[in-house]
């Protein structure tokens, strides 16, 4: 988790660093830090550099940074979400070493951060800090004064450090470069003109340039202001070319709503629209993904692996992958499976699904399913993400950046993403797709319909969001929908809530049902409606309040509140039915006064196991 930024240029970087710690923010934002050399100004009692550091947002940054007055034409910035040590100034990124000359900010976590922090010790370092990043600029003075060269210094100390990190490092002695590397954590750098933006994400670059270099694992850059060379671990030059992002600065931007959540909500139509593209047309999807028919046909076993909203979209993708293509299926949390000693072969297909291509779980999950042999394939929305370049088969969604930490569009066109898998395999294997194709292709008119009962779901909220228990209900098709509700419900508003498959209820959790009790049901598959209404009787008589989402004609006894979607074929229904549950939890949260973009503890990219 984290985020980190840097800037190498020749003018004052301090607002393109606090601009990119903001954009950042969703990664972590318990406490923030820049600092700055080269023409520093400011308080420079440290001699050649300015360094500002608080426990808090990056507003609180922005503010002491202002007040300090610090400038300076190369800096490196953080947004932290605590692993080692509480939030507090001093624990907060960049981290100088014991001389204050190397300056480093990191995301990741340093495993063998207690033996590297004995031996300096020993040597006579000191430290300041909990966290385990604070032995890499230690260890890089240390090589450094072995050494007398910064380059050489710092890989040699990163081939010391076990774990995961992206770095940007600074050095007074050479105050116009940075180095950056990273094993495990993402890092983008932007080319500008005569400038470099450092970055954990794209979406923080797209206001300087579109011109994004990605680095992979092991390589290390050097930038200055006119120049980046990239080199690997022995010193040897790499030759990497820039890629065009075609993401616009305005979509990293709110665009007159009033939290990216929201917008993010309203955005699904177009993002859904996107993702399919012209994927349903012929056999386009299987030759975009290099899949044969031959391979599908050989595939005996599918695993979905990933985690949180992602792990969700795949309890639908597995509905329609066993529906329309009869392989068995199974769908594992990651941090779960990659533990479990799953049964693959090299006739499974592990699919991992994952927004922002990093989260350590899916990562090594997809590593895992590679060393088995097993093919795997992955539906992602971030170009160049790890999981990306390591996964056979890629498929990138179309959502466009989020920046709400509750993940909604990304959700929606994953599941778009999985249908439309669904539906190209089927038809390489000429097997029935019940017209989902033509379904699918109208859905996001249905969605657009959903949005407008907008002032309805308002108003339920209003007498929802004192509520201190809820639960979320749904059979088949429902029953995911029902999780991701609850998961989005619990992530904003802080509100307990659980998700059950509407017919286990009685076993067990409907002890919990009191007079005013909250129940969100999911109800679109016609086959099981009578159940349904039966479960949501079982509930009423208890006293409970039913909220009821649904495409069905539902007399009004089983109701308190009522959200209509238009009628939608059930197997693809939960693209439709979670966003009247999004847009619930959505204004609960606002209800509430809370911080919807940002919710207490969670960070958006969660690259630490
Ligand atoms: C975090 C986020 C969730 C997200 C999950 C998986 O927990 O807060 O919104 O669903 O990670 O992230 P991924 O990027 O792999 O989809």
């Amino acid at each position: 988790m984290c985020g980190i930024v840097g800037y190498v240029g020749k003018k004052d970087g301090v607002d393109i660093l606090l601009d990119g710690l903001s954009s950042l923010e969703y990664r972590g934002y318990d406490s923030a830090g820049i600092m700055t050399l080269n023409n520093t100004r400011g308080n420079n009692e440290l001699e050649g550099i300015s360094i500002c550091k608080t426990k808090g947002r990056v507003d609180n940054l922005a503010k002491n940074a202002k007040q300090m007055g610090i400038v300076g034409n190369v800096g490196i910035g953080h947004t932290r979400w605590a692993t080692h040590g509480e939030p507090s100034d001093v624990n907060s990124h960049p981290h100088l070493d014991s001389t204050n000359t190397i300056g480093v900010v990191h995301n990741g976590i340093i495993e063998n951060y207690l033996d590297l922090k004995d031996s300096l010790l020993k040597k006579g370092y000191h430290f300041l800090s909990q966290t385990d990043t604070e032995v890499i600029p230690n260890l890089i003075k240390d090589y450094c004064n072995q050494t007398g060269d910064f380059v050489d210094a710092t890989i040699k100390a990163t081939a010391e450090l076990k774990g995961s990190y992206a770095l940007a490092v600074v050095d007074k002695d050479n105050p116009d470069e940075m180095i950056v590397t990273k094993k495990d954590s993402p890092l983008v750098i932007g080319e500008g003109e005569g400038e470099f933006f450092i970055a954990s994400d794209i979406p923080a670059l797209l206001k300087h340039t579109n011109k994004v270099y990605i680095l992979e694992d092991n390589e290390f850059a050097k930038i200055t202001p006119d120049n980046i060379v990239f080199f690997d671990e022995a010193k040897k030059r790499i030759e990497k070319k820039y890629k065009e992002i075609d993401w616009s600065a305005e979509a990293a931007q709110k665009g007159g709503y009033e939290d990216f959540m929201l917008k993010e909500i309203f955005e699904q139509p177009t993002a859904i629209r996107k993702t399919i593209g012209n994927r349903l047309d012929k056999d386009n999807l299987i030759a975009e993904l290099g899949i044969t028919p031959e391979y599908i046909k050989s595939i005996e076993k599918i695993y979905i692996v990933a985690c949180g909203t992602a792990m969700n979209a795949g309890l639908s993708g597995r509905k329609i992958i066993e529906k329309l293509l009869k392989i068995p299926t199974e769908v594992d949390i990651a941090s779960e499976f990659r533990y479990r000693e799953p049964l693959i072969t090299e006739k499974t297909l592990v699919i991992t699904i994952s927004q922002s291509g990093e989260t350590a779980d899916t990562l090594a999950a997809l590593r895992l399913a590679k060393k088995s042999n097993a093919k795997t394939l992955t539906i992602t929305n971030t170009i160049g993400s790890t999981i990306s370049r390591e996964a056979d088969f890629v498929m990138y969604t179309q959502a466009g950046p989020e920046i709400a930490v509750a993940s909604t569009k990304a959700y929606n066109t994953q599941l778009v993403a999985m249908y439309c898998l669904a539906i190209a395999f089927a038809k390489a294997l000429n097997l029935d797709y019940n017209d989902l194709d033509k379904e699918l292709e109208s859905i996001s008119n249905k969605i657009e319909i959903a949005l407008q009962k907008v002032d309805n779901i308002k108003d339920i909220a209003k007498q929802m969001y004192n509520a201190h228990d809820m639960f979320f209900l749904g059979r088949g098709n429902d029953f995911p929908v029902a999780q991701e509700g609850s998961l989005k419900l619990k992530e904003i508003s802080y509100i307990h809530s659980e998700a059950y498959a509407a017919g286990e209820l009685k076993h067990g959790p409907i002890a919990l049902i009191e007079k005013d009790t909250f129940v969100v049901c999911i109800v679109t598959d016609n086959t099981l409606l009578d159940k349904s209404l039966s479960n949501i009787q079982e509930v009423k008589t208890r006293g409970a309040k039913v909220v009821l989402i649904t495409d069905q004609k539902v007399d009004k006894k089983y109701y308190d509140y009522l959200i209509e979607v238009p009628q939608c074929s059930s197997i693809i229904s939960p693209m439709l039915t979670v966003v009247p549950a999004q847009l619930l939890a959505y204004y609960i949260a606002k209800d509430k006064e809370l911080d919807v973009d940002k919710p207490r503890n969670l960070a958006k990219s969660v690259t630490v196991e």
